[in-house]
């Protein structure tokens, strides 16, 4: 699913040490990995260049055996668009829309998403639906608008969003960091039961190691980038 080899990545280009140095990182196709390290270690950057939203400035970065650095900026945001869902740290949810747009919005930019949604239910409005159901967000609230929702119900848009269409990457940034633990844990239960059905690969960020129990892979990106140096 991903591939990285001898990536090195500075926010600018004068600073002494690169932000990411990594020698090798492999994720396999339907792997659960929880990511973790310090606040500022990098982590919210690696998913960036793994979601093509930042270009390593050398190595290479495999998805899907595409190599992300060698595509146009547009090849790339319609890589992105295909082939992955990502939730933001802080959602990114469009405040003045309803849950049900925001998730449909999810699928907006590929066809290939359209495409894989409506083989799950009838209409987009259906399949979105359908996963703010199965991400514990009741009909209640799927036509009143976003900004009167509390986070954690938010946070469900965000994960219901990102699903949608079946991507083959789900990237998660620290979305449980306002949740209490209970709701932290029956929430990754939740992304977990979609990545299932979706055949989905999820790399889940978090400083909380807590959590790292409940997935089949850790990997520390301290440890990472350690190797490299
Ligand atoms: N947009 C940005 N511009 C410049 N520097 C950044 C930017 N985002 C993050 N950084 C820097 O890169 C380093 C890693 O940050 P980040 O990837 O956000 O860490 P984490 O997600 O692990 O807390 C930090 O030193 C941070 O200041
Ligand atoms: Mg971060």
């Amino acid at each position: 699913m991903i591939t990285l080899n001898n990536v090195l990545f500075k926010w600018h280009k004068q600073q002494a040490k690169p932000t990411l140095s990594i020698q090798t990182l492999k994720i396999a196709d339907g792997e659960h990995v929880f990511l973790h390290g310090p606040s500022g270690s990098g982590k919210s950057t690696l998913l960036s260049l793994l979601a093509g939203i930042n270009i390593a400035d050398s190595g290479s970065i495999k998805l899907l055996n595409t190599n992300l650095t060698a595509l146009s900026n547009r090849k790339r945001d319609v890589f992105r668009s295909d082939h992955i869902g990502y939730i933001f740290q802080n959602f990114n949810l469009l405040p003045y829309l309803s849950p049900l747009e925001n998730v449909m919005l999810g699928c907006q930019f590929s066809k290939n998403r359209q495409r894989k949604a409506l083989q799950q239910s009838a209409s987009l409005e259906q399949e979105a639906t359908r996963l703010l159901n199965a991400l514990g967000l009741t009909n209640e609230h799927h036509q009143q608008s976003v900004a009167d929702l509390s986070i954690g119900q938010q946070q469900r848009v965000a994960a219901a969003r990102a699903f949608i269409g079946s991507p083959e990457l789900i990237i998660a940034d620290e979305p449980t960091s306002a949740l209490d633990a209970n709701n932290r844990t029956a929430f990754i239960e939740l992304l977990f039961a979609q990545a299932n059905i979706a055949g989905s690969t999820l790399v889940f960020v978090s400083h909380d190691t807590s959590l790292q129990s409940l997935f089949n892979r850790t990997i520390s990106l301290t440890a990472l980038t350690e190797q490299a140096a």
